[in-house]
């Protein structure tokens, strides 16, 4: 296993470019399956998740090219099978999102039911209740969820989620949008994504009305055709490196984001003591204001609130604030897995059920620490960023599977990282080096 050995105490400085979200091209790229016409996507980052993904398009028998390194021309022309297999569900939850479409287009589809997973337990109850009030027919055997149509096609219909989730929204979106007639979903995941999501589908020829809103409006209809979409800038990313930049005391510009897609992330960093300045739509320049960063608590909320998938970045960067920050985390149940790692690092954190408690300002040294997940790895790499002497960091197949290229990004404005490639194991990250 791949592991980075970083030097901390660099000021970061320069321009760094943000790459396509990853957790828009995951759905995108499973909306190509509503169509036998090709659908081609640009920006699409070149991370783990992808390949996975585009792998699960090619065993259902689609067929996938890249005519530049993150353009794909997928053509769902002629699915061989209706199947994702366990393989793909183990490694990759997103696979799920399989479901929708091959149930709206060809009336069945097959996925194995997705285990629990390092954040939380992650059930999919959601989806498979909406896909229900669809009028699919939904079994479990040996560990796959079996879903049918029984009369060829899904019959739109109102469907309320209990509680916010952006791929159960996702694959609902997908399931009726060849569905005979209205559905409307209430209590809808009102991330960037979705709304991206629809825009493609909508130029794919679906009538989906009110996506970043909480209630989306989907016309069925007969059939959808080719189309193509550039996918938005990564948000998650972005805020990693408006946190990399605060916590090393230094000043970046952050090139080809979209700053409308963080607000909440943006106001938040900002009552931290990090200035945060949009030169233009698509522009930032970040650097740590004068007099420090100050403590401040948050709460993780679905969107448009503070993101989860950038509370383990905060509480890194927290350690180096004067003060206590409470984050409270309500999105997932076992998310505070970096906690015990920045702790080894000197940090000081009091953990009390979904609360963290971080007491700072303590001085970070380098350790070797062991990334849990996605972005509990970029917490790692934050607090190694400002740590002083060496941190070895293993497992980083985490970050691999959602951060483009980052060490070539973050070398590019300075820091001292390096991959240590595990000899017995080709880079999983092709393209990246060191
Ligand atoms: N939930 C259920 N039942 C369901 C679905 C969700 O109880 O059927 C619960 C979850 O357990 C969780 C909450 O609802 O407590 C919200 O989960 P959601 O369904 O919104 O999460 P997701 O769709 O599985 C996506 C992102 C995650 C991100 C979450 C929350 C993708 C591919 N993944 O997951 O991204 O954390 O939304 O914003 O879009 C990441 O990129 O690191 C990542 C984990």
């Amino acid at each position: 296993m791949d592991k980075f050995l970083i030097k901390g105490g660099v000021p970061l400085k320069g321009k760094i470019e943000v790459s396509g979200a990853k957790n828009s091209a995951l759905p995108c790229l499973a909306a190509a399956l509503l169509t036998d016409e090709t659908v081609i996507l640009h920006n699409v980052p070149y991370v783990k998740d992808l390949i996975t993904q585009r792998r699960l398009l090619e065993d259902l028998g689609a067929t996938v090219l890249t005519p530049e390194l993150r353009t794909h021309k997928i053509s769902a022309t002629s699915i061989v099978t209706f199947e994702a297999s366990y393989e793909l569900v183990k490694t990759m939850r997103a696979s799920v999102l399989a479901l929708g479409p091959l149930l709206g287009r060809f009336g069945q589809a097959k996925v194995s039911m997705p285990g629990g997973c390092a954040i939380g337990t992650r059930p999919i109850d959601l989806h498979l209740k909406a896909f229900e009030q669809l009028g699919a027919v939904i079994e479990l055997e040996s560990g796959d969820v079996v879903a049918r149509a029984p009369k060829g096609r899904l019959v739109g219909a109102e469907i309320g989620f209990e509680k916010v989730t952006v791929t159960g929204t996702e694959n609902v979106m997908m399931a009726a949008a060849l569905a005979t007639g209205k559905t409307t979903i209430r209590n809808a995941a009102r991330e960037p994504e979705i709304e991206d999501l629809a825009e493609l589908m909508n130029r794919m020829g679906a009538r989906i009305r009110g996506a970043g809103t909480e209630t989306i409006e989907i016309d069925g209809v007969e059939g959808m055709n080719g189309a193509e979409h550039t996918i938005i800038p990564d948000r998650i990313e972005t805020g990693t490196f408006i946190a990399a930049a605060a916590i090393t005391g230094g000043e970046i510009e952050i090139t080809r984001c979209n700053p409308s897609h963080l607000r909440a992330v943006i106001a938040q960093l900002g009552t931290a003591g990090v200035e945060i300045a949009e030169l233009n739509q698509s522009t930032l320049a970040v650097r740590r204001s004068a007099s420090g960063l100050k403590a401040a608590d948050v709460t993780t909320e679905p969107h448009p609130h503070f993101p989860t998938d950038m509370q383990a970045q905060y509480m890194a960067l927290m350690t180096q604030a004067e003060g206590d920050s409470l984050i409270r985390e309500t999105i997932f149940e076992n998310r505070f897995m970096h906690a015990s790692e920045l702790t080894r690092m000197g940090a000081n954190i009091s953990i009390h059920g979904n609360e963290a408690t971080v007491h700072g300002p303590t001085k970070l040294s380098g350790a070797r620490v062991l990334a849990s997940d996605l972005r509990a790895s970029a917490s790692l790499v934050l607090a190694a960023l400002c740590a002083t002497g060496e941190t070895l960091i293993d497992r980083v197949y985490h970050i691999d599977r959602g951060y483009e290229m980052i060490v070539r990004k973050l070398r590019s404005i300075g820091a001292d990282i390096e991959r240590i490639a595990d000899s017995s194991s080709a880079n999983a990250e092709a393209g990246q080096g060191v």
